[in-house]
């Protein structure tokens, strides 16, 4: 399963995305994959790391992927003939015979470059801007880096990867949200909240994304009501304002760092909303792969350069790789 998280800054999506983690992986005995998609890289301190889970021992603070693209391309590129010096993996080249395709658990060196681990969920950041960025790169070069990762790197059923994606619609200029299982959006019930919410789902519409709804520090039924009449759907999960959140945000209050510590309307609350995202559909790869093939000739024929059609093989599925791998040793 894979999710990626949305929602105006400040509305609790990475509230939500360390509390999908830290529930799937403790209570539903999941392996788990945090990405900190947000420049303001909150998502490890959420979580509750230590100044020794960021150090990892001997490896050391990881680097963020955003800001090691150089290596992540040739890493992936494998010995794919059709990606070359000229041709460089793009955001949305598709994988070619040759790519690195992985399973999310195998031990792999990705994991060693980027990984920090903590308590039971493991890490990657896109990375914020650098000296080298100022005046030069949107941060849409560094999400890049999340597209070309979940293109090689594929989970199966007891494994989970969470984005906490950066706030606003930039990601519309992506087809990142085609690659999730499930786009969550958060809302909380405030007028800012509500009216941001109305305009990223409008535009989720016009995109084909089908985006769940999570109202999040909710006090009372009348507040989900007044945001479901406001959106005009329905909200598909609810968490409830709760104590729990308030302390792992004040600091001058004792911190729980892990969601094992959360108040049984909040545990209850994950449950019914982990239960929802386990029905998602599994992934239907051969949609996937026609709008990664899609979307990388728009890329090609609109910006990057026709010749770029070039990394494109026709009749090649990256998924038969993991489609071949027995039931039995994916689980
Ligand atoms: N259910 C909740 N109950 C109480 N406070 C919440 C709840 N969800 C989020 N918050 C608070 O909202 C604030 C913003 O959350 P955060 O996850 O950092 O937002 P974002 O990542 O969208 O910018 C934090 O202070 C967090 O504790
Ligand atoms: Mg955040």
């Amino acid at each position: 399963m894979r999710l990626a998280v949305y929602g105006k800054g400040g509305t609790g999506k990475t509230t939500l995305s360390a509390c999908i983690l830290q529930f799937l992986n403790y209570f539903g005995d999941f392996r788990v994959l945090g990405i900190d998609g947000d420049h303001n890289l909150h998502l490890a301190q959420e979580l509750g790391a230590t100044e020794s889970d960021l150090q990892r021992g001997n490896l050391g603070t990881a680097l963020d992927i955003g800001n090691d693209l150089e290596w992540l391309r040739g890493y992936f590129a494998g010995t794919n003939p059709f990606i070359t010096a000229d041709l460089p993996i793009i955001k949305t080249t598709p994988p070619g015979k040759g790519s690195r395709l992985l399973q999310f658990s195998d031990p792999a060196e990705w994991r060693e470059r980027y990984v920090t681990f903590i308590d039971g969920v493991e890490l990657i950041r896109v990375g914020d801007f650098t000296e080298n960025d100022y005046r030069k790169k949107c941060f849409h070069s560094k999400t890049g880096s999340i597209e070309i990762f979940l293109k090689h790197v594929w989970e199966s059923s007891n494994e989970a990867i969470v984005v906490d994606m950066s706030a606003g619609k930039d990601v519309f200029a992506s087809p990142l949200p085609s690659l999730f299982d499930g786009n969550l959006y958060v809302v909380k019930p405030t007028r800012k909240s509500v009216s941001n919410a109305v305009d990223f789902l409008c535009h989720a519409h016009k995109f084909g994304v089908d985006m769940l709804l999570v109202a999040t520090d909710v006090c009372s039924n009348e507040e989900v009501n007044a945001i479901e009449s406001c959106l005009g759907r329905k909200v598909d999960a609810v968490i409830p304002h709760d104590e729990f959140f308030v302390k792992r945000d004040r600091i001058l209050l004792s911190r729980p760092n892990h969601v094992r510590e959360a108040s049984f309307q909040i545990l209850d609350a994950l449950y019914s909303l982990t239960e929802l995202l386990q029905q998602l559909p599994a992934h239907n790869w051969d949609k996937i792969l026609t709008k990664m093939i899609y979307h990388h000739e728009e890329t090609a024929n609109d910006w990057a350069g026709t010749k770029f059609n070039a990394q494109i093989q026709p009749g090649f599925n990256p998924f038969e790789h993991f489609q071949k791998i027995p039931v039995s040793s994916l689980s």
